[in-house]
C-alpha cells in the first residue's frame, strides 16, 4: 500500500492485517507519519517501508492499494510540482510494479475529477468541470492523470485494474491542521476558537465515514476482473456547512461562534456522489451516520488537541 502511513491509508492497513494479509505500507511521511501505524509496528506481518512514489520500487506484491498523495489543499498546494508528481509519476511507477509481479491495483481517485460540477449528484459517467490551470489543478489534473494511465495500462497492457473516485471521507486520524472542514470544525470548537466559514455556508458536502469508506475499498479490490470503475465511493447524504457547524458545536458542547470568509477560488458549490454503481456492483451503502462518525471523529480528537 502505498501512503499507508496517512490518513485512510492506516484504516486499510489495520483492516487487511484483522484479516490475516502481509502489509507493506510504503509512505515518504510528507503528511502521513509513523504515529498513524505505530500499534501495528509490532505485527510481524506488518512491515513499514521509507519510500517516495515517484520513484520506483522493486518489491514482490500480488495487490497494489495506490493511496500516496496529499489530499488536502493546504498539503498539495505547499508543493504543487511535487503534488503533480506523486500523481502521475506515482501511478506509472505503481503501474510498472503491478506489470511486473501482475497483481491487481487499485487507485485512489477522488471527487475532485469532477471539479466544480453543472450535473448534480454526480455519476461515473460524468466527465467533470475542471480547471487546469488553477490553484487546485495540481491535484485534480494530476487524479485525472493518473485514472488516464490505469485505463491505458488496462486497456494496452491488460492490468487488472480498479478505479475508486473518493468523496469527503473523515474519521479519526485526519490531520488536525490541514484545513478541512470537519477537522476544522472540531478543532476549532475543542478549543473554544470560532468556526471557519467560507461564503455563506450554504454550500453543500456529503460526508463519509472512514469505515464505511474501507468497507468499499476493499470489496472493489476483491471484485471480479471485470469490475474497474471509475466507481464512486461516499456518502450522498448532503449537508450545508452550516448544518455541520451547528452538529459539531452540538456533539463537543462548544460555546463557539461562527465567523464568515471570502470563499477561496475553484471551491464547487455542491459536490454529492451518485453511488448506484457501488451499490448494484458491491452490495455497498454506508452505514454510519454522521452523527455517530462525528461522535467517534470528536472523541479521538479530544486525545490530541489540547483545549
Ligand atoms: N480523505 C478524503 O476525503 C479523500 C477524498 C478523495 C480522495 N482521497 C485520496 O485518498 C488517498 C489518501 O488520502 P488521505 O485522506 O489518507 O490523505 P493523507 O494525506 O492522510 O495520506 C496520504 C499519504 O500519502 C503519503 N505521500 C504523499 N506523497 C507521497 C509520495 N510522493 N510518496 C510516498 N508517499 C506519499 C503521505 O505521507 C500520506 O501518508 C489520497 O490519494 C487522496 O487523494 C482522499
Amino acid at each position: 500500500m502505498t501512503g499507508g502511513a496517512g490518513f485512510l491509508g492506516s484504516h486499510l492497513c489495520e483492516r487487511l492485517l484483522a484479516q490475516g494479509h502481509e502489509v507493506l505500507c510504503v509512505d515518504n511521511f510528507f503528511t502521513g507519519g509513523k504515529r498513524n501505524v505505530l500499534p501495528l509496528l509490532p505485527n510481524p506481518r506488518f512491515e513499514l517501508m521509507r519510500h517516495d512514489v515517484t520513484f520506483p520500487l522493486y518489491v514482490e506484491v500480488d495487490a497494489i492499494y495506490n493511496l500516496a498523495c496529499p489530499a488536502s489543499p493546504i498539503h498539495y498546494q505547499h508543493d504543487p510540482v511535487q503534488t503533480t508528481k506523486t500523481s502521475v509519476h506515482g501511478a506509472i511507477n505503481m503501474l510498472g510494479l503491478a506489470k511486473r509481479t501482475k497483481a491487481r491495483i487499485l487507485q485512489a481517485s477522488t471527487s475532485e475529477v469532477y471539479g466544480d460540477p453543472e450535473v448534480h449528484p454526480q455519476p461515473e459517467s460524468y466527465w467533470g468541470r475542471v480547471n487546469p490551470v488553477g490553484l487546485r489543478s495540481c491535484y485534480d489534473e494530476g487524479k485525472r492523470c493518473a485514472e488516464t494511465l490505469f485505463f491505458d495500462y488496462h486497456r494496452q497492457h491488460r492490468l487488472r485494474i480498479k478505479v475508486m473516485r473518493i468523496f469527503n471521507t473523515y474519521g479519526p486520524r485526519m490531520h488536525p491542521n490541514d484545513g478541512r472542514v470537519v477537522s476544522n470544525f472540531i478543532v476549532q470548537a475543542l478549543r473554544g476558537e470560532p468556526l471557519t466559514i467560507y461564503g455563506d455556508g450554504s454550500q453543500t458536502r456529503s460526508f463519509c465515514y472512514v469505515d464505511d469508506l474501507i468497507d468499499a475499498m476493499v470489496a472493489l479490490m476483491d471484485s471480479e476482473d471485470a469490475v474497474i470503475g471509475p466507481m464512486n465511493v461516499g456518502n450522498p447524504t448532503e449537508f450545508t456547512m452550516l448544518e455541520l457547524a451547528r452538529t459539531v458545536l452540538a456533539l463537543t458542547g462548544s460555546r463557539s461562534t461562527l465567523e464568515f470568509r471570502p470563499l477561496p477560488s475553484d471551491d464547487p458549490k455542491q459536490r454529492r456522489p451518485d453511488i448506484a454503481l457501488a451499490t448494484e456492483t458491491l452490495g455497498w451503502q454506508p452505514q454510519v451516520t454522521l452523527e455517530e462518525g462525528l461522535a467517534k471523529t470528536i472523541g479521538y480528537f479530544r486525545t490530541i488537541v489540547s483545549q
